[in-house]
């Protein structure tokens, strides 16, 4: 697994200087993010009103029961029906803004959270393959990672990212991806790919990595 990271840590032999200007670049960057909203942001803003109470026999979160028939539908199903509308379900869940793409988080969301393992859907018109390691880190995954926040394995800490990585890389990356603890799926960027969740991963570990190195 350690020979894997090895042959990536050549491709991003620089990384070591960019670390050091990064808290700079980092602090200017993050308000460009914003566009994106995750399955949980939309739930709350938009469905929650409904399907936290059970108004009108909407099937309520958190309740497996309610949701078990309606997730053998699966998602396809499942998102035409919020679409379209059903019963008493309105179009859209009423708020006509929200695209398909963002209803298939939200349904993801609410299908996890009542006792389902669904892998949030990844939005195939955004421009994800652009986006390298660093630039997700400084997007995003920075917010948590550069401070440590809530225990979130600090850039620059490199037990810290030794430690779970000798565990295997492959089993790091699908964490990320599903979410632990307090490290929300996906860190929290819906379109994030596994490709790009996998290159962001790489890019913190090495940047730990090399950050000690010179002592
Ligand atoms: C005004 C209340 C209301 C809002 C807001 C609402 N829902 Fe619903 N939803 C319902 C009701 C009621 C049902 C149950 C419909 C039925 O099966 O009769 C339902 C059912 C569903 C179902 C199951 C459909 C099926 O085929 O069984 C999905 C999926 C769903 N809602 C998604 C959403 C999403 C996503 C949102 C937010 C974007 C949302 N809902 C917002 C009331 C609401
Ligand atoms: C809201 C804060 C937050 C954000 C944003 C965030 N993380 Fe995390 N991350 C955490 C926390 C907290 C942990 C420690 C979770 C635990 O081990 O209980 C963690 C752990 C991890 C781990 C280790 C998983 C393991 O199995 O040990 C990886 C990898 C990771 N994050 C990658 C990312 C990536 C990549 C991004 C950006 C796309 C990101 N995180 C964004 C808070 C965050």
């Amino acid at each position: 697994m350690l020979k894997n990271i090895r042959e990536c840590r050549s491709s991003l032999a620089t990384v070591g200087v960019w670390s050091a200007i990064f808290i700079s670049l980092f602090i200017g960057a993050s308000a460009a993010y914003g566009a994106d909203r995750s399955g949980q942001s939309v739930v709350n803003e938009v469905c929650a009103k409904c399907h936290r109470s059970g108004e009108k026999g909407a099937p309520i979160i958190g309740n497996p029961k309610a949701w078990a028939g309606r997730r053998d539908l699966g998602l396809s199903k499942l998102s035409r029906h919020a679409l379209e509308g059903i019963r008493n379900m309105p179009a859209h869940g009423g708020d006509a803004g929200l695209g398909a793409i963002e209803l298939e988080r939200a349904i993801t969301y609410m299908v996890n959270q009542s006792g389902g393992n669904w892998t949030e859907p990844v939005d195939k018109q955004a421009p994800s393959a652009l986006r390298t390691g660093e630039q997700i880190v400084r997007e995003k995954c920075g917010a948590c990672h550069m401070t440590g926040a809530d225990g979130a394995p600090r850039i620059g800490d490199r037990d810290a990212w030794v430690g779970r990585v000798s565990e295997g890389l492959d089993k790091v990356v699908a964490s990320g991806i599903h979410g632990r603890g307090a490290m929300p799926a996906r860190g929290g960027m819906a379109s994030l790919s596994d490709a790009e969740m996998r290159a962001a991963v790489i890019y913190m570990f090495n940047a730990s990595i090399a950050g000690q190195k010179k002592q």
